[in-house]
């Protein structure tokens, strides 16, 4: 990917309550902030089972859990990697830390606003104090109900987001990407006060909408999904107008060469 002008930003993720024992070599049961279950199936080897209740992070897991990111993001730069971006979205564990019906906790990392904002700040300072803040992003998914997640009304979202990402305005970390649920006024009131880059990404764009948010200046990229699975070559095809493989569903979540290496490339004449 670099021989080729590509920089390689690594996802590091922690499903927290979105697991099941089946998914882990260990065989344990998932943890999250508080001990209630996302009450939804999830993938596991034997197919869609139901995720469990989790058992509630300690305050020494909290601890350590930041080591394991640090770990990571450490051994994402050894390994090559330009970067990581911080899974903060989608329902997984840092957003159940962010959301009050997932996080009941009665310590410092619950009950308010600033405690359930808390464990995200922390873990994104450590991972800038790490690895630098210019090789750290992180992403981000107000009011996305994935995964049993509940944020609130309106109001309460908007407070949420605006206070965690002022905080993490602070550590100037290398890019912002946000899933847009709708709520274009705190996108862009988030844009406003984010200092470097914004990516922003909706599910469901089609080709000709790709360019939308850039054009309307709430992002500065736009980030593909699908397309980019697909398309070995999706940046040439979008210029030159040619037609785009069709992601295989069938393929997806398979972690075989299948639908995640073996997509054609156009052929050139
Ligand atoms: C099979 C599949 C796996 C995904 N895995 C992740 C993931 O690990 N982390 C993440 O942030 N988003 C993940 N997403 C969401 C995509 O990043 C993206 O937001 C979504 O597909 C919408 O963009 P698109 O229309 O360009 O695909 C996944 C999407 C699909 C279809």
């Amino acid at each position: 990917m670099h021989a080729r002008g590509g920089a390689v930003f690594i996802q590091l993720m922690h499903a927290g309550r979105m697991s099941h024992p089946d998914n882990t070599p260990h065989h344990r049961q998932p943890v999250a902030p508080s001990a209630i279950s996302a009450d939804q199936e999830i993938f596991t080897p034997s197919g869609p089972q139901k995720a469990p209740t989790p058992r509630q992070l300690r305050a020494e897991d909290i601890q350590a859990t930041v080591a394991d990111f640090r770990l990571a993001a450490a051994s994402a730069i050894a390994a090559g990697a330009d970067g990581v971006e911080i899974h903060g979205a989608n329902g997984y564990l840092l957003h159940q830390f962010l959301s009050p019906n997932a996080n009941h906790r009665t310590d410092a990392y619950g009950g308010s606003m600033e405690n359930r904002s808390r464990f995200v700040i922390e873990l994104a300072q450590a991972l800038a104090e790490e690895i630098g803040a210019d090789r750290v992003g992180i992403r981000l998914s107000p009011a996305m109900p994935l995964g049993g997640i509940d944020e609130g009304d309106t109001g309460s979202v908007r407070a949420q987001y605006r206070h965690l990402v002022g905080e993490l305005a602070k550590l100037n970390l290398a890019y912002l990407h946000l899933h847009h649920m709708g709520d274009d006024e705190l996108l862009r009131s988030l844009r406003d006060i984010w200092p470097t880059a914004v990516l922003v990404v909706r599910y469901g764009r089609t080709r000709e909408q790709i360019a939308d948010d850039v054009e309307s200046g709430l992002a500065d990229v736009a980030p593909l999904g699908r397309f980019a699975l697909a398309n070995p070559d999706v940046v040439e095809r979008l210029r030159s107008n040619a037609p785009l493989n069709e992601v295989d569903p069938s393929t997806l979540y398979g972690g075989g060469a299948a639908g995640y290496t073996d997509y054609p490339a156009l052929a050139h004449a």
